[in-house]
């Protein structure tokens, strides 16, 4: 089934209460604590609803911001149109040839990565990322790091939530782990309940990878980087640990 297709629709009720200005800020933090020069333009890759992205043009950063996801896109439009935003946002994903620009920097926020499952998706990414950098460009995101993820298993979960008209609806979350093939599968089911019955209103697996940062540093030497920062999310000084699956990694066009 699609990815992001009718979760979408749930996607930012579910996420209402992410920090997404703490976020955008530490994504800011990033990038100014490695930049030789200012940095001004900026493509988002995998933006979504554009949530980080409209606090960095707040910012004043130039967005644009791309997304493989039809429905995010949609979403994403509406939101930007409300906002009065001038922020240029495109449906398409990282296999795409070029956009025909460069940019002082390129962002993928909330595990963007994770979705490039294969070694083939995360090459074509950073190929991609890397061709719309200047030189000496940086590339920052947040991944999921592998020992954290081994050592502390993934937990099947349920949150509810409300939608934009403020009807309650539940997210399960079913997850198994696959670590030969370095994959955790993600059963998002979204449901109502009426009478102590559940109607389901979206059900849809999502794929998502980890990595050591060994495997980081051979893949952005194989795509014209280097792995020049890594942290713990919120703490530009910590370095990444096995107690947080969550890790951000900047890499620098050579
Ligand atoms: C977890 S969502 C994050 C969305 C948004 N950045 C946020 O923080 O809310 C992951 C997004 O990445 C997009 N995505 C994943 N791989 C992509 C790729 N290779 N090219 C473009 N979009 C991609 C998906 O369509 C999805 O919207």
């Amino acid at each position: 089934m699609k990815q992001f297709a009718k979760y979408a629709r749930y996607y930012d009720s579910i996420y209402k209460d992410k920090d997404y200005k703490k976020e955008a800020d530490f994504v800011e933090q990033l990038l100014k604590s490695q930049a030789k020069g200012k940095i001004k333009n900026i493509l988002s890759i995998g933006c979504g609803t554009c949530m980080h992205e409209l606090i960095l043009e707040k910012s004043g950063y130039k967005i644009t911001g791309i997304d493989r996801s039809e429905k995010m896109v949609a979403l994403g439009k509406e939101k930007l149109k409300e906002a009065g935003s001038k922020i240029k946002l495109l449906q398409g994903d990282t296999s795409m040839k070029s956009l025909g620009t460069k940019f002082d920097a390129v962002v993928s926020l909330f595990n963007v990565i994770g979705y490039q499952t294969t070694v083939e998706a995360l090459d074509t990414y950073l190929a991609f990322s890397n061709k719309h950098l200047k030189k000496g460009g940086l590339l920052a995101f947040d991944a999921w790091y592998q020992p954290a993820i081994v050592l502390s298993r993934p937990q099947n979960k349920e949150i509810s939530a409300k939608d934009a008209e403020g009807n309650e609806f539940f997210r399960k979350t079913t997850s198994v782990l696959d670590i030969k093939k370095s994959v955790l599968h993600i059963r998002f089911e979204i449901q109502t309940e009426n009478n102590g019955t559940r109607t389901t209103h979206a059900d849809e697996s999502h794929y998502m990878t980890f990595f050591t940062m060994k495997e980081l540093e051979i893949a952005a030497q194989k795509n014209g980087f280097k792995l020049i920062k890594s942290c713990q999310p919120f703490e530009i000084k910590k370095d990444v640990s096995e107690d947080n699956w969550n890790m951000w990694v900047v890499m620098q066009k050579i």
